[in-house]
């Protein structure tokens, strides 16, 4: 389970046995810089520890070296290097930061971030396949903003060694043998230890939000959640409520109380405040972040087949994203009050479940007829959207596995991102191109609205055939009052069975890196 620590030196490469990491000039530049005097000194310096000639090596393999290509040399004999991983890219025509945050769809295919990325994960890989002591990162990997790009190397090298095995024992086993990679960076102008433990605090957060996607529903029922939630609680800055049954009911949250009310754990309302002592943090909004926290979806009354339930043990991963945002802003120490509600239920099925065709009136007073019991994120989180309307957030984010429409319309590495407004969009859009993460802006088409009209109650909770990520979107619009407010559908990319780039199956933690570089990017203003 977790991600293994891993030790990290800055500083020369001499001691490296393991893997190399080196950036070479693309196909299109090679001609220009053949006799640059930067390219020799990568090649002496790990040609002498690895005892080959790189160059005669990929002559010889035919590799191609065009731009973002990434390839994997090992090495044999008695050298202190197993192998090198080379990247290629030209010194020309680099794509910036800024550019690939206007471009989320290409920023991992094209982008010299996703390029640092692709080669933290082929590093990563090769560690874990060679038993790899050290992975020896040459400063050459870091070029435009190289702290930035440092970052985001020690990031996804950190994000790839993680594993869930709570449940496993021969890992255990395997794992006494083996410990995680050393990290040796050579020495880059502006990097110190302190950016990269920022880098470690964030990966914390996104690997908790994992533990807690990948623990079974039978492991994980509601109050677990918020036992989990209650753990991340630190001295005054970061406090954490639960709101049980009873409380529930006399502030009529009904929306929660109804999906929750056939399990046998009850349901809760979990409240976070992060409100940091700096006095700065009244210069920025206050943010509200809401997930959703179904342990899991039986579908209830119209109940799921039996492979469309397998995987929804991932319910609560919204829950689990705004719970790792909580735990990595613990060390970030940013001077932004933010604020977590998270509605947690189980969907199941018992002689006093919820029916299809049953009228709820929600917190807000709205009544809504249930016609499908399977669509009930959006019925609790209808509650924890009303009440953080009410609870004086100036910005409110949901994260939420909400529609298998989503997943159609997207596919399983994508989110689906709506918004009342055009500008908090377009800062969630660059901040999951800077985070690395898929997100794409789907539209809150108004006239769909009538889609929701019930001939008994004020709407009813499900849609008609198409366009179902947007009804579901339009039937929370419904709650949120006038504040600025998003909602990221993840039912995708939170949760994956063939395995992410880096081959990690379960969950992933998704959105958490994206909330974060939201937070920092208006905090950085
Ligand atoms: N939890 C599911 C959505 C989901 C699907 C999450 C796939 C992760 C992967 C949600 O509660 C649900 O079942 N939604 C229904 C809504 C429908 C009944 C209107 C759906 O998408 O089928
Ligand atoms: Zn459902
Ligand atoms: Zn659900």
């Amino acid at each position: 389970m977790k991600g293994k620590t891993m030790s990290l030196t800055i500083g020369t490469l001499e001691k490296a046995k393991g893997i190399g990491v080196c950036i070479l000039p693309a196909k299109e530049a090679t001609a220009r810089t053949k006799k640059s005097s930067s390219k020799k000194r990568i090649l002496n310096a790990l040609e002498q520890r690895g005892g080959l000639s790189i160059e005669d090596e990929l002559r010889r393999r035919g590799v191609s070296s065009e731009k973002g290509s990434v390839h994997i040399l090992s090495i044999t004999g008695e050298s202190p290097l197993l192998g090198i991983i080379v990247g290629f890219w030209s010194d020309s025509s680099q794509p910036g930061a800024s550019e690939d945050r206007l471009h989320p769809e290409s920023s991992d295919e094209q982008s010299r971030w996703g390029f640092v990325r692709r080669l933290a994960i082929a590093a990563s890989k090769q560690a874990k396949e060679w038993k790899a002591g050290d992975i020896a990162v040459h400063a050459s990997v870091f070029q435009n903003d190289a702290v930035k790009e440092s970052q985001v190397f020690y990031e996804t090298l950190l994000l790839s060694q993680y594993a869930f095995d709570r449940y496993q024992d021969l890992p255990k086993k395997r794992r006494k043998g083996v410990s995680a990679p050393r990290v040796l960076f050579e020495k880059i102008k502006g990097l110190t230890l302190k950016h990269l433990s920022q880098v470690e605090g964030k990966v914390s957060g996104v690997n908790f939000a994992r533990d807690l996607v990948n623990t079974p529903a039978g492991d994980l029922g509601p109050y677990d959640l918020a036992r989990q939630a209650q753990s991340l609680r630190s001295g005054g800055s970061l406090q954490v409520k639960t709101l049980k049954v009873s409380e529930l009911e006399k502030k009529k949250m009904n929306g929660i109380l109804s999906v929750g009310r056939a399990s046998k754990k009850p349901p809760a309302f979990i409240t976070l405040r992060y409100q940091p002592t700096s006095q700065k943090r009244k210069k920025f909004p206050v943010i509200g972040l809401v997930g959703k926290g179904v342990t899991f979806d039986s579908g209830g009354l119209s109940i799921k087949t039996g492979t469309g339930m397998e995987t929804m043990k991932c319910d609560m991963a919204g829950a689990a994203a705004v719970l790792g945002v909580f735990h990595a802003l613990r060390s970030l120490r940013l001077p932004i009050e933010v604020r977590g509600y998270v509605p947690t239920a189980e969907n199941m099925i018992h002689g006093n479940a919820l029916r299809p065709g049953d009228v709820i009136q929600m917190m807000s007073g709205k009544t809504v007829e249930v016609l499908n019991t399977d669509a009930e994120g959006r019925l609790l989180l209808a509650d924890a959207l009303h009440y953080a309307s009410k609870d004086g957030c100036d910005i409110i984010i949901d994260l939420a596995t909400l529609t298998g429409a989503c997943v159609v319309a997207l596919g399983e590495e994508c989110a689906g991102l709506y918004a009342n407004n055009s500008e908090l969009k377009g800062r969630l859009l660059c901040a999951s191109g800077a985070a690395g993460e898929r997100l794409w802006h789907m539209p809150l088409l108004q006239n769909y609205k009538k889609l929701l009209q019930s001939p008994i109650a004020d709407i009813k909770n499900i849609g008609s055939r198409g366009g179902g990520s947007i009804t579901a979107a339009l039937f929370l619009e419904h709650f949120i009052g006038d504040v600025l407010w998003a909602h990221l559908d993840i039912a995708g990319p939170a949760f994956t069975t063939s395995g992410d780039e880096a081959g990690i199956k379960g969950g992933t933690g998704f959105g958490v890196r994206t909330i974060l570089a939201y937070i920092e990017q208006l905090v950085s203003e």
